[in-house]
């Protein structure tokens, strides 16, 4: 199938654009329709340098909007879907919940409906649903997710999520439709919106700006680049078997601390400052309610089913993310200048 239509959903958000970018140019004769809502996280400067190609469109839309979406999937008869719009951000979700059940969920019951409808002739088609390891809860000091692992969410973002993955299944087992889901690890690189742990200490350094670390910093999570994330997603798209779940991870795990002190260390190198100079930014602050404790990836299915493994190691992974922040601080500047500080307020400055 050489010539498939893919509607790509958040495909302007961080991950969606890395997907995006990577099936535009490996597949020439696909046709990829972006539809995005461009909420605070959607970004069309994260596309700039695909917009033009001819095998790629934007569509700016809302998931939620049933409406819409029908028209759409009847004008577009699409062949496959790869579903990641989101409202993706746990301390956003322990402020407005609701805004996550809207999108995640119900926006995930309007595409799969409409896929549903649109397919009666399922041969050759898919529902790709992206999701995220926090489905499972958290972990104690030891253990990994498998595919096996029960979902146990606990915030509001991972019962979206959940719930989200949850009618993914139950539109398999009842109407037969042709899906895949893939839950993978926490990832960093490129376009990441400053809000999420890397992207925020690489440009509260770059700022001389305090380092909010939530609790002791002794917080685990598996961090994977996000292009091979998007490489993942390529390979389980093709590949992957229908009504399965693929885990997807590094076997990368990271104290939140670590992190940050690597950071810091990188940071002081390439900034040309004292060694030690931006680690004394570091305070510690009021934790996130409900925080889980640790994540951590099996992603052995994966590795030996469809042969994917991360390319690259940690460190170097970090060298180059802070090496584009520090040559794209346009694009920071635009997206933390507006509500940005109101949203870095409310979250910050009492705590
Ligand atoms: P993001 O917040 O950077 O981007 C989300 C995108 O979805 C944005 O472009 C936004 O404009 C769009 N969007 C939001 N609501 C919409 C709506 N109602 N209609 C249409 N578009 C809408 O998120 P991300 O980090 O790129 O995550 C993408 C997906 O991957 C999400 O489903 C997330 O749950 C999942 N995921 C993320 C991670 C991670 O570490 N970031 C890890 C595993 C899974
Ligand atoms: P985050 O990037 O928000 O991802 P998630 O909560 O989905 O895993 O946070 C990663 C870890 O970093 C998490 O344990 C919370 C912690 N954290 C901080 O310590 N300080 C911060 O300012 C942020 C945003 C996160």
């Amino acid at each position: 199938m050489s010539n498939r239509k893919i509607l790509i959903t958040g495909g302007a958000g961080f991950i969606g654009s890395h997907v995006v970018r990577l099936l535009v140019n490996k597949y020439p004769g696909y046709q990829i329709v972006n539809l995005d809502a461009l909420t605070y996280a959607g970004n069309l400067e994260n596309l700039r340098d695909i917009e033009a190609s001819i095998n790629y469109c934007f569509v700016k839309g809302d998931i939620t909007d049933e409406v819409f979406i029908n028209e759409l999937f009847a004008k577009e008869q699409f062949d496959a879907v790869i579903h990641l719009a989101a409202e993706s951000h746990v301390d956003r979700s322990i402020m407005d919940p609701l805004a996550f059940v809207k999108t995640n969920v119900i926006g995930t019951a309007v595409l799969l409906n409409a896929a549903r409808k649109s397919w009666q002739d399922k041969s050759n088609k898919l529902f790709y649903h992206v999701s995220t390891d926090e489905v499972y809860g958290s972990l104690g000091e030891t253990g990994l997710f498998t595919e096996e692992t029960s979902y146990d969410p606990r915030s509001p973002y991972s019962a979206s999520k959940a719930s989200s993955d949850h009618f993914v299944k139950a539109y398999f087992h009842t109407y037969d439709l042709p899906v895949v889901i893939s839950n993978c690890s926490n990832n960093y690189g490129s376009h990441h919106f400053p809000e999420k742990l890397i992207p925020l200490m690489i440009n509260n350094i770059i700022n001389n700006k305090p380092l909010p670390v939530y609790g002791k910093g002794d917080n685990v999570r598996d961090w994977l680049w996000v292009e091979d994330h998007a490489r993942a997603i390529d390979v389980i798209f093709h590949k992957g078997r229908l009504g399965e779940t693929y885990n997807i991870g590094g076997f990368n795990e990271w104290k939140n601390i670590d992190i940050v002190m690597l950071l810091c260390r990188l940071m002081d190198q390439k900034l040309g400052r004292p060694e030690g100079e931006s680690a004394k930014l570091i305070t510690y602050v009021k934790d996130r309610a409900g925080h889980d404790k640790r994540y951590a990836i099996d992603a052995t299915k994966l590795n030996q089913e469809l042969g994917w493994e991360p390319s690259l190691q940690f460190e170097e992974g970090l060298s180059k993310t802070i090496d584009w922040y520090l040559s794209n601080q346009d694009w920071v500047k635009n997206i933390t200048s507006g509500a940005y500080q109101q949203y870095y307020h409310n979250q910050y400055n009492a705590r």
